[in-house]
């Protein structure tokens, strides 16, 4: 394999030279209004190009100038951005468009720092704008980018983290030439897209094989590394415990959840802990008994708070409709140790239900 350092100098040239062959005739790309590209990157930021591409031209017609949408009412703004999600998005560019009118006089920032300062843009699009339309020589880093990036050139350090961008920013600089930011930062986004795609890409059909880090190593399905941390969750389970005759009511956990296939108690599901404090109606005339304080039970990913309220069901026709209702099975207090539950569930029984009824286990 040749020396990944031999192959700096050539490489911009070998990349841009490929671009002009191969990208997509984009309008973004024909036209150095800074406007318009801060439009186009924006919106691409929340779909993909043949997506996006209706949206800008509609964006673009709709508020053809930074005057045009800075004096629009907002809810044309998010009418045109109906579709695309993510409001705020579409809220900040509107703000962005104030800022740009009012603070500065309708002209827009020229470098990468100038448009770090406009609202809803951060360091990928002011590196878009500043190297497109100013040909300041900053790096643009989106996904592809570090993609090609850790592929090509066998960086191997954790994408997902934010402390190892200068890492990518770093060999990005070195790659940039000064006359031509703005194509290669295009070239490079266009490579990722088109050429060193995520899944399978074509490798023996790829310009950059003798020199690529990871096809030489046969790294490519392996890079870049991405580690997903794992987003811990909290939930709040308010549970209805009906007895009736030393009976409850239960019912089986669907697919897709924790606990698939296992009993529980009638449940309804809360947005907040503070939600678990009000004690429930009982659909039916029952009398409520005594309630569990807030236990706690942890799971892998989530953490969950649960109380569990106790009613004593009166009659055999309100048994029904609970029955009914919650599309439950009734299962005898005699056989609720050996009924498949999770966890939480016994811990409860043990230090609340079991005592309250006297029953020794
Ligand atoms: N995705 C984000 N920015 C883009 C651009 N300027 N061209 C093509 N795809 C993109």
């Amino acid at each position: 394999m040749a020396e990944i350092s031999s192959f700096n100098p050539f490489f911009a040239q070998t990349l841009i030279h490929w671009y002009e062959r191969n990208k997509r005739e984009l309008p973004w790309r024909e036209t150095k209004d800074p406007y318009k590209i801060w439009i186009s990157e924006i919106i691409l930021q929340q779909t993909r190009v043949d997506q996006g591409l209706p949206y800008y031209h509609r964006f673009i017609q709709t508020f053809p100038n930074v005057k045009a949408l800075a004096l629009a009412e907002e809810k044309n703004v998010l009418s045109v951005w109906q579709g695309l999600g993510y409001y705020s998005r579409a809220r900040n560019l509107q703000q962005g468009a104030k800022q740009v009118v009012y603070d500065y006089k309708g002209k827009f920032p020229t470098s990468f720092e100038g448009w770090l300062n406009i609202k809803g843009v951060g360091s990928y699009t002011a590196a878009a704008v500043a190297s497109f339309c100013f040909l300041e020589k900053v790096p643009v880093l989106d996904g592809n980018v570090f993609r090609v990036l850790s592929r090509l050139f066998g960086i191997t350090e954790d994408i997902a983290q934010a402390k190892n961008r200068k890492i990518f920013w770093d060999k990005a600089m070195e790659l940039i030439p000064a006359d031509q930011p703005d194509l290669f930062n295009q070239a490079m986004m266009e490579f990722g897209a088109l050429q060193c795609v995520p899944k399978s890409p074509d490798c023996e059909r790829c310009i950059f094989k003798t020199h690529c880090f990871a096809y030489q190593k046969r790294l490519v399905a392996e890079l870049p590394v991405k580690i997903k941390k794992l987003v811990r969750r909290s939930r709040f389970f308010q549970y209805h415990v009906y007895v009736y005759k030393e009976q409850v009511l239960m019912r089986r956990r669907s697919k897709g959840d924790i606990w698939e296939g296992l009993l529980e108690f009638p449940l309804a599901e809360k947005e907040k802990l503070e939600a678990l404090e009000r004690k429930p109606k009982p659909v039916t005339a029952s009398s409520f008994l005594f309630q569990s304080d807030v236990l706690k039970h942890v799971l892998s990913h989530q953490d969950l708070y649960s109380r569990f309220y106790v009613f004593q069901v009166k009659t055999k026709s309100d048994w029904n409709t609970l029955i009914q209702k919650h599309d439950a099975e009734v299962v005898s207090l005699a056989d609720l140790d050996e009924t498949p539950k999770p966890v939480l569930l016994t811990k409860f029984l043990n230090a609340y239900f079991y005592p309250y009824f006297s029953i020794h286990k």
